[in-house]
């Protein structure tokens, strides 16, 4: 069933309150087949949406929002090494993590408590405590607008990178993701030296941690930082963690010995937005009804009332310092819409 003007307030966790024009859910391919009959995506605005925790809305949206709502997990295959499992893409992504957690399926414990159904997981490759999807994923389905045909991608189909895939570049607005396959350990394979995990773990007492243990501590790493979008509106991090040459590198961290930076490929270092984004005098900086939170800098929050418009203009402000400051260019993560 196709509604009109209707409120996007809940569908997006920065709490933005805009109106779209039309709104509809579809819970199959054949589902969506049905919807595409009455509605001519070549003639107006769509907006594929999930658990609405990677956009920001900065305006009415003058088309129609498509919710993804298509369910149901499967094992579909044992291997020697793996569960094969495949997930609806409008599960909610934390929750497919703890089911494949209570199944004793391994491999997407550190990727706990991140926000947002399945559907959306390959979009950028979401990623946190030294684990990406890419590591873990097989396949999807997603169906083509053009030809409403349902296509499969495997992993070098999906061109993964750092918070990158091709359907936010090459083949942007023309697939709806249907469900994900993951190949799910049967032996686990811990990744626990990232940041604050082992110290977690060992404040907990705990030498000899089981799959279920490491999820525990990054959920409360997470839950120590990161704001909960029922209390406080975010979309987490705002920006990417930039990518620099080494020279660029070199001179920053000439002045700014403390730095923190990473790998990232041969004569490249990430560095630490968040750092960036602290030392540029944002981190607890409100303005208006928007600002970087108090305990990570890299979240942009909303204190009730802000527009999208308004939290848009603060993070060009952050852009803008980080630049004049660092020379560092920072990209958006979160889609704008
Ligand atoms: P949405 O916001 O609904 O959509 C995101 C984009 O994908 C939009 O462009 C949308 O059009 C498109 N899209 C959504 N579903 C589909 C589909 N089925 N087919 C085609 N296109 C689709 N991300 C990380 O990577 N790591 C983190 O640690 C992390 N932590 C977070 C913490 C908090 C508190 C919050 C609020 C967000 C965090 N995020 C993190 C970002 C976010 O959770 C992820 O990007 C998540 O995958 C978004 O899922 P979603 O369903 O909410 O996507
Ligand atoms: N830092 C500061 N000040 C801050 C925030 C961070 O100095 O206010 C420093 C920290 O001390 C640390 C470094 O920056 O040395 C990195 O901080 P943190 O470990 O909190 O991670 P992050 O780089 O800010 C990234 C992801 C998160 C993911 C975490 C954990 C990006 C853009 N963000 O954040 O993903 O959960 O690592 O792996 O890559 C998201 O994408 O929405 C997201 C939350």
């Amino acid at each position: 069933m196709i509604e009109n003007q209707v409120s996007l307030k809940e569908y997006n966790t920065f709490g933005i309150d805009v109106q779209a024009d039309s709104f509809c859910r579809f819970d199959s391919a054949e589902a969506l087949q049905e919807i595409l009959k009455s509605v001519d995506l070549k003639a107006q605005k769509y907006l594929i949406l999930g658990g609405g925790s990677n956009i920001l809305l900065t305006r009415d949206f003058d088309g129609i929002v498509l919710k993804n709502e298509v369910m149901g997990i499967h094992l579909i295959e044992e291997t020697d090494e793996h569960y094969v499992v495949e997930s609806g893409a409008g599960e909610n992504w934390h929750q497919f993590v703890m089911h494949t957690l209570d199944q004793g399926w391994a491999g997407l414990e550190n990727l706990s408590l991140i926000p947002g159904n399945v559907g959306a997981s390959p979009m950028q490759n979401i990623g946190a405590y030294g684990v990406e999807i890419k590591d873990r994923f097989r396949s999807l389905k997603a169906f083509h607008l053009e030809s409403g045909e349902v296509h499969e991608f495997d992993a070098a189909a999906c061109e993964f990178g750092y918070r990158e895939s091709v359907f936010k570049r090459r083949l942007k607005g023309q697939y709806i993701i249907l469900s994900v396959t993951f190949n799910l350990l049967k032996k686990p394979d811990l990744k626990t030296e990232y940041g604050a995990i082992k110290g977690e773990l060992e404040a907990q007492g705990i030498s000899n941690p089981t799959i279920k243990d490491v999820s525990n501590a990054v959920i409360r790493i997470r839950q120590s930082k990161l704001p909960d979008p029922a209390e406080l509106g975010n979309a987490g991090s705002f920006f990417k963690n930039p990518v620099v040459p080494i020279e660029q590198f070199e001179q920053i961290s000439a002045d700014h010995p403390d730095i923190p930076n990473y790998p990232a490929g041969e004569g490249h270092r990430k560095l630490a937005a968040g750092w960036l984004i602290e030392k540029a005098g944002f981190k607890g900086l409100r303005e208006g009804h928007c600002g970087m939170h108090t305990k990570q800098a890299l979240v942009l929050v909303n204190y009730g009332d802000a527009t999208g418009e308004e939290i848009y203009a603060y993070s060009g402000k952050v852009l803008e310092t980080v630049k004049a400051k660092f020379g560092v260019e920072l990209e958006r993560e979160v889609n704008i819409v």
